[in-house]
């Protein structure tokens, strides 16, 4: 196992589940064995996204239960060898204690390059949960002030609980939207305000979007699919350099 990696962001639909998607695919495609967690309880959608939803029969709140094994919560994604969903519960009640979900990963990392944890919004008892069991952290923000605010809170989060090595994603970045919103005078102005190593610029990509969403699986050719599978090498270790468009 190399790394635990919660995606957190304070503000929702800033794209968490998209770069866990999208991230996961690429890791897997690199040849790594990878395990998606949905921490989301009640709102979850990575099932959707992966276009797996009618294989599931046990969540994560049976494994707590004990009416199933961890093992039985972990499905293969069809279509992408490599990659594996391990379901939030469907109800928002069945809330994970953080202590729980530790002992749930702990006891299936070892068979995984990579687990990606998908974290809810914010920084309430959902996010503490997908922050235990991880060793790193990415923090996903937009160009928005609303954002950033939510991904500084957030990062200041992830350090308060001990993970230092967390990496900033900006996704769903427009250059002309950008400029004409002439909020920030740069990027490195956001870069700045959250003071996190940035790991990669996502471009708004509705290509990426609609195949995500309709849980196929996204051209590796498209713009957002290609500054994903790099922020996959970075996260490996191996060097890419930073491009924007
Ligand atoms: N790079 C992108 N380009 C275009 N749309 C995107 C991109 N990333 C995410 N989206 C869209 O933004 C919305 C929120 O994404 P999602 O991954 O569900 O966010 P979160 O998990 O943070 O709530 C979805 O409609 C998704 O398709
Ligand atoms: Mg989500």
């Amino acid at each position: 196992m190399k790394d635990i990696i919660v995606i957190a962001s304070g503000k929702g639909g800033t794209g968490k589940s998209t770069m866990a998607v999208g991230i996961g695919t690429a890791l897997a495609l690199s040849g790594c064995k990878v395990l998606l967690i949905d921490c989301d309880s009640g709102m979850r959608g990575l099932d959707i996204m992966l276009g797996i939803t009618q294989n599931l029969v046990f969540d994560i709140a049976d494994a707590v239960s004990g009416s199933c094994t961890v093992e039985n919560t972990v499905y293969p994604c069809p279509g992408k060898k490599g990659l594996f969903l391990m379901p939030a519960p469907l109800n928002a009640y069945d809330e994970i204690a953080p202590q729980v979900l530790g002992q749930l990963v702990a006891g299936v990392a070892d068979i995984f390059d990579y687990v990606l944890i998908d974290s809810p919004a914010g920084v309430g008892s959902g996010f503490d949960a997908a922050a235990f069991p991880a060793n790193k952290g990415l923090v996903v923000v937009n160009t928005e002030p609303t954002s950033i605010r939510g991904g500084q809170n957030v990062a200041g989060k992830l350090r308060s609980l001990g993970i230092d090595d967390v990496r900033l994603i900006i996704n769903r970045f427009n250059k002309r939207t950008f400029q004409k919103m002439g909020l920030y005078q740069d990027l490195d102005e956001i870069i700045d305000i959250t003071a996190l190593q940035l790991i990669g610029i996502v471009p708004e990509d509705y290509s990426l979007a609609a195949a995500i969403q309709s849980g196929k699986n996204s051209d590796d050719s498209c713009p957002a699919m290609r500054c994903m599978t790099k922020i996959a090498h970075r996260l490996q270790g191996y060097i890419e350099p930073l491009s924007i468009k």
